[in-house]
């Protein structure tokens, strides 16, 4: 692969053509982000706040640019265990939180989830995350043990999506061998954040994300768009702490209504607006990981696909098997994204899946013929 300063430049020459079809406003962002490459509140706002058809899909031309220069064309692809949908929050929006009593919960044993994590391995994913409610019932100890397994004996990259566990464990985590983390901060607005987190965790989470990102891992967070009370200054300031708190993996995905939660009610986030978003994250943060998320993908199955022409770089396909998955409901009709189906999109739509991937695919093909069952 190119390195970083030959991507620079080739980038900086494709976006130098680009202004010669873009009109004036469009061209005030590439001329700021060519000079600083990055953006500040104020243009990201002004991306966030486009309506207008004409402009908006120019944006995300601009986003895709830099993100397909910088960081390739290839959609990484990885893999979520959704390991236990037990939970001991209360989050307003969220639809295993522990007050609902109408979710069948599980939890996946210890044995089986490393069987899963192989599996998945062995279909070409190269990052496995590991994913549940706020779930004390595995200990420290189980999850270090597990991670280890997995990092060393399957030779993967592991991800923890675990919620707030203490710092010594996260340090532990890290020396056993996981080397990312996503921890969404869902919304950096104090108050829009305490209105839907009654746990009132909102200072902790902020010192452990920063915790996390100098005990070395590759730190994810991330927004929930559509909460309430949410304005578009406010996802602006969410895009600008995640640039300043050295966030490297950024999820964005719409509210999503769901039922026996406090916020049943509530309308669902715009995916538009969370295309915006993306666009503006990307020439924001530019090589950030960005997945196009299943939230999106909830509300508008080819939204999802069309983020990843607007910024996105990354699919998180779901290895958790369906008898268990069916009761992962953190929000309502949560479609299942699949490896193979989601793989062949991508490549039917002219991009890249990493080379692993795609030779494991047809291995796996080669051996059953292409089954969802198991992949
Ligand atoms: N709508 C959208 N996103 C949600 N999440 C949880 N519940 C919802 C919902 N109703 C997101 C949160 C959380 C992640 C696991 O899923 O951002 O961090």
């Amino acid at each position: 692969m190119m390195n970083i300063s030959k991507r620079l430049e080739r980038l900086k020459i494709k976006l130098i053509e680009l202004k010669k079809e873009m009109p004036l406003e469009i061209n005030e962002v590439i001329d700021y982000f060519l000079k600083h490459m990055t953006l500040n509140y104020e243009k990201v706002l002004w991306i966030l706040s486009l309506n207008e058809e004409n402009l908006k899909e120019k944006i995300y031309k601009v986003a895709d640019i830099v993100n397909k220069t910088l960081n390739t064309d290839i959609v990484t692809l990885k893999g979520v265990i959704e390991f236990s949908n037990y939970c001991k929050k209360s989050c307003y929006y969220c639809g295993i939180r522990v007050q609902n009593d109408i979710i069948k919960r599980y939890r996946i044993p210890i044995d089986e989830i490393f069987e899963i994590a192989k599996n998945g391995v062995e279909s070409g994913l190269t990052t496995i995350i590991l994913q549940s409610g706020e779930d004390d019932f595995y200990s420290d100890d189980d999850l270090e043990k597990l991670i280890f397994r997995i990092h060393h004996e399957l030779k993967t990259a592991v991800s923890i999506s675990i919620g707030e566990r203490s710092k010594e464990a996260y340090k532990r985590f890290r020396n056993a061998g996981a080397s990312k983390v996503l921890l969404k901060h869902e919304a950096i607005n104090r108050k829009i954040f305490e209105d839907v987190h009654p746990d009132k965790d909102y200072d902790l989470r902020i010192e452990l994300l920063d915790y996390l990102v100098e005990l070395g891992y590759i730190t994810g967070s991330g927004n929930i768009i559509g909460l309430p009370g949410q304005t578009l200054e406010d996802i602006a300031k969410d895009i600008i702490f995640m640039k300043e708190h050295n966030i490297k993996m950024i999820g964005m995905g719409p509210f999503i209504s769901t039922h026996n939660t406090p916020l049943e009610n509530l309308e669902n986030g715009s995916a538009e607006l969370t295309l915006n978003a993306y666009a503006a994250t990307r020439l924001t943060i530019p090589f950030a990981q960005m997945p196009a998320t299943t939230a999106l993908g909830t509300i508008d199955r080819n939204y999802q696909f069309k983020a990843l022409n607007c910024g996105c770089n990354v699919i998180m396909v779901n290895l958790t098997p369906d008898e268990y998955r069916e009761n992962y409901n953190i929000y309502d009709e949560k479609i299942k994204v699949d490896l193979l189906g989601t793989a062949q999109r991508i490549l039917d739509m002219g991009l890249k899946i990493p080379p692993y991937t795609l030779r494991n695919l047809f291995i796996k093909e080669a051996q059953y013929g292409f089954s969802n069952e198991r992949l």
